[in-house]
């Protein structure tokens, strides 16, 4: 009972992080498409810098990019900060749902570092949070935008370096988006609110508004809209384990940041020169399809040719089924996780391809490693698996 309570309560998590994350995602998307949209007004009007008309449900919208001076504040302002400040909310409650509890058994993997979960959860919140000031500090008080950018650059290899040192292959996945989604929101609370915040007064208290705020909020949104990216892939990832594969995370956590920047890029630009970017990024995700690619036909080892069910049903059994079955006898798992049985020929053979990847390969499975699988096991289920899937090709 208590199970599948707490599954629905992460089931519930998961769509309400869902649905605020496309609300934020979507408006800031829908703010970079405006930027790059903005044209001149045809007769110049004071104090705006763009505007655009757009059709949308039968109607036509007109908006205008504007400066805003003492006398002229709308009566009502919309603010954009809910919706970011939900998703981290509720992506936070799900990391503690999904990572942090039941011994933060898909945070830890003991052959990465020995951690318990107290450890594990500490130097989660602990990298988060130096993370963000060294960011911060970076960014606020060193006035160099070279340096900063270089700065910021070697933070992100310093990120990407440590995580997957410390947390299992998933986990430190999930750390990083973490780190960054973060980032995401304190920017916004920390960087942009109160300087538009301060702006909005201003122009009440009937001043001229001090716009180098505003250079300082755009520096921090553009920002976050190169975070976008990989902190999607990252977040959708955990359904992957072909992109979290310990031995190769690091490397696929760079490659991802940088292609997601990239596309982010040209995605923002008006110029379409600049959307060259897509080429490298596209050559970025493709060799990362290449390197687990290779790694995968690696894995099986040719002599296991022969080998029959009858072999591996009893590795299914011992280390396996104690969760992947119907009715798991698990202290911990309580519901057929994902709802994968493994109890017999036809449910192991619904799964084939994910079995390999993450049995043998990614080594994801059995969570932990609780039920103590050898590596001989993981050779055998492999050349099976394989043999099955180049028969049924
Ligand atoms: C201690 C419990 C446990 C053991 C033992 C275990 N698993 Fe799992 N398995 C899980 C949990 C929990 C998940 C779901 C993880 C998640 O939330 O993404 C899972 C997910 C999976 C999935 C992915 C399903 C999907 O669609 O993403 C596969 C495949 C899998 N396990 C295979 C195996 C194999 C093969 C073994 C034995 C070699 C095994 N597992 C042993 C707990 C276990």
């Amino acid at each position: 009972m208590s199970e599948s309570l707490h599954l629905w309560f992460e089931y519930i998590l998961r769509f309400s992080h869902l649905v605020a994350g496309i609300a934020w995602i979507g408006s800031s998307f829908y703010f970079i498409w405006l930027d790059s949209a903005f044209v001149p007004p045809e007769t110049a009007k004071r104090n705006v810098d763009g505007e655009l008309f757009m059709v949308h449900g039968g109607f036509y919208y007109q908006v205008e990019k504007r400066k805003i001076f003492p006398g002229e504040l709308p009566k009502v302002l919309h603010w954009f900060k809910w919706e970011a400040t939900l998703t981290w909310i509720t992506g936070f409650a799900l990391l503690i749902a999904v990572y942090y509890i039941n011994g933060a058994t898909l945070l830890i993997d003991q052959q990465v570092m020995k951690l318990t979960q107290l450890q594990a959860v500490g130097l989660s919140l602990g990298l988060a949070t130096a993370g963000w000031f060294i960011y911060d500090f970076i960014w606020h008080k060193i006035p160099n935008k070279i340096f900063n950018v270089i700065a910021s650059l070697v933070l992100l290899v310093l990120i990407i370096f440590i995580n997957p040192r410390t947390f299992s292959g998933r986990g430190a996945f999930i750390q990083t988006g973490f780190m960054m989604g973060s980032m995401m929101l304190l920017n916004v609370w920390v960087r942009i609110l109160p300087g538009q915040k301060k702006m909005v007064e201003d122009a009440q208290a009937g001043k001229v508004p001090d716009y180098s705020f505003s250079a300082k909020a755009k520096i921090r949104s553009v920002h976050n809209t190169y975070f976008i990216f990989p902190v999607l892939f990252i977040m959708l990832s955990n359904h992957y384990s072909v992109a979290y594969r310990p031995a190769q995370n690091a490397l696929h956590l760079l490659l991802l940041s940088v292609s997601g920047a990239m596309v982010r890029h040209a995605m923002v630009t008006n110029k379409p020169i600049e959307r060259w970017t897509l080429a490298p990024a596209a050559i970025g995700i493709a060799a990362l399809v290449f390197v687990t690619a290779e790694s995968f036909s690696k894995s099986g080892s040719p002599a296991a040719n022969e080998v029959s069910f009858e072999q591996v049903q009893p590795v299914f059994q011992a280390r396996c089924i104690s969760c992947h079955a119907v009715k798991p006898t698990d202290d911990v798992i309580r519901e057929t996780p994902k709802g994968v049985a493994l109890e017999n020929e036809s449910q192991i053979r619904q799964h084939l391809p994910k079995i390999l990847e993450m049995a043998v390969v990614a080594k994801s499975m059995p969570l932990g490693n609780k039920t103590n699988m050898t590596d001989e096991e993981r050779q055998l289920i492999g050349a099976w698996v394989q043999k099955q899937l180049t028969v049924s090709q």
